[in-house]
């Protein structure tokens, strides 16, 4: 099956069995390895990509879902340009530590301010929901979301590049 989509703001083609998996598309295929599939494994990386502005993990997308799809990975990040930016959510919700699971947290949060323009409570234990490690102070992180949900002045409307 030929599905096309754009992938990180390229338009792309893909032809696979309509079953294969997002997660195996983008490291086999693209050489995207900074989407990792860790469950069953002793790491717990997550699989987080933005399809449609929404954050989904990228095992349980098959092929054919993707026609036309525009996905994001955590190598195009950069290319949602609306608030709030990397640097911002660096400081504010990583507090300037990265580890090894801030490409999830990262996109954990762009994907949110996608979708909610003030997310509350519950949107913001969704989208942290699955990012499961014993090193992360979820407390510190919903605290960083909190704040940068609060922050005044800025725009309302989340766009893709
Ligand atoms: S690989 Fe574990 S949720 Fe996707």
């Amino acid at each position: 099956m030929k599905i096309t989509f754009k992938l990180n703001g390229e338009n792309t083609a893909i032809e696979a069995s309509p079953w294969k998996r997002l997660i195996d598309i983008l490291r086999d295929d693209f050489g995207l390895k900074g989407t990792k599939g860790g469950c069953g494994r002793i790491h717990f990386d997550l699989c987080l990509v933005i399809i449609n502005g929404k954050t989904v993990n990228s095992c349980l997308v098959p092929l054919f879902q993707l026609e036309n799809a525009e996905v994001i990975t955590v190598e195009g990040i950069g290319l949602i340009k609306d608030f709030p930016d990397i640097n911002l959510i660096v400081k504010e919700v990583l507090h300037n530590k990265l580890t090894y699971r801030s490409g999830d947290i990262i996109i954990a949060v762009k994907g949110l301010f996608l979708e909610k323009n003030i997310p509350g409570e519950d949107d913001i234990i969704d989208a942290l929901s699955g990012i499961a490690c014993i090193g992360i102070d979820y407390q510190s992180i919903m605290d960083g979301i909190k704040r940068l949900a609060n922050m005044k002045g800025r725009r309302r409307r989340a766009y893709i590049y």
